[in-house]
């Protein structure tokens, strides 16, 4: 049997080449060998404020991005989170039956996020990692492909499967973590020893797939470089330089050997100008395709897609519900 695949983003900050190579360029792959639905978890993004006219802008956003890298609507299904009400139906009986404050006080996710200020932050933000369960749960998921950073969550997200199936007998089907390729990992241009992040303070953290091209150059002429001057891939003594050739690698698929072998002799200046341009090239053609898109056709992508994601989630719920003792 064909197995099945869900993972999601949140339409909130700027998707960035992180985010594509180091995921949403992977599962365009497994859609040839899964069933695969990709979410935009706009109920996860509201667990902190949100502008609603950025919010909305955003949610197309996201989905614009999924079908600019190559995800087929055809094939996959692409929904908005919000629009199939069986996840947050589904989170609130997991908050009730699976869930124990225990186990939600441990993750590392919201402790980093609430910092100091626990008392503070929304409830929805510690319940989070539910909501998240509760999207995967839905859909008799076999693999959830995420980074290293969701793993804690989707390892909750079984023991709240379990658990649920202890009490009441074999309703969730148990996925499986699948962590993205450490060559993958991006980390910030600002600080090499942070993964690069859609929601960083500094936007000269990331590069956004729809940043403008001269603005991608430059704060690839600005990123922090170590000491030295040799083009060597070094990770322990040359973090910053790492990650430069990681980035210049996937973005020209060629390998990091050939582009040491290319920068020998040369300095920081000239490498970084040879990857301002094979960015530029890369960005140049993901933006062409994506300007293509129209808002009207995505929200239609979504509609529909969130019709397939009912009918999974609905007969899910259905049996849910009857376990529980609701009437239905
Ligand atoms: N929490 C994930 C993140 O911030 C997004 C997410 C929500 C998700 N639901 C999911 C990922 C289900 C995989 C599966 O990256």
């Amino acid at each position: 049997m064909i197995k099945t695949i869900f993972s999601g983003v949140q339409p909130s900050g700027n998707l960035h080449v992180g985010n594509y190579f180091g995921a949403i360029k992977q599962w365009v792959e497994m859609q040839n060998d899964y069933q695969c639905l990709f979410c935009v978890v706009d109920y996860h993004a509201i667990t902190v404020k949100q502008d609603p006219e950025v919010l909305r802008r955003k949610i197309i956003e996201t989905a614009k991005i999924y079908l600019a890298s190559g995800i087929d609507p055809e094939r996959s299904i692409i929904f908005q989170q919000s629009d199939v009400k069986e996840h947050t139906e589904l989170a609130w009986i997991l908050n009730c039956v699976s869930a124990r404050m225990a186990d939600l006080k441990k993750m590392t996710q919201f402790k980093d996020k609430a910092g100091e200020g626990q008392d503070n932050v929304s409830v929805g933000l510690f319940a989070y990692p539910v909501l998240m369960a509760a999207d995967i749960l839905l859909y008799n998921t076999d693999v959830v492909p995420v980074g290293d950073d969701q793993v804690q969550h989707v390892e909750l997200c079984r023991d709240l499967g379990k658990r649920f199936n202890n009490l009441y007998g074999e309703v969730f089907k148990i996925p499986e973590v699948k962590i993205k390729k450490e060559s993958a990992r991006i980390m910030g241009l600002d600080d090499p020893q942070k993964k690069m992040s859609k929601s960083a303070t500094s936007e000269w953290n990331y590069l956004g797939l729809t940043d403008e091209i001269e603005k991608a150059k430059k704060k690839i002429m600005k990123a922090v470089t170590d000491s030295g001057s040799e083009i060597i891939y070094d990770k322990a003594n040359k973090p910053a330089l790492a990650n430069l050739l990681t980035i210049y690698s996937l973005a020209s698929d060629r390998s990091i050997k050939d582009l040491e072998k290319e920068f020998i002799g040369k300095g920081y200046g000239d490498f970084k100008k040879g990857l301002a341009e094979t960015m530029a090239t890369f960005l140049i053609s993901f933006q062409e395709k994506y300007s293509k898109i129209k808002d009207n056709d995505v929200k239609e992508i979504l509609y529909s897609g969130a019709e397939k994601a009912r009918i999974i989630a609905q007969n899910k719920i259905e049996e849910v519900r009857k376990k529980i003792g609701v009437l239905s």
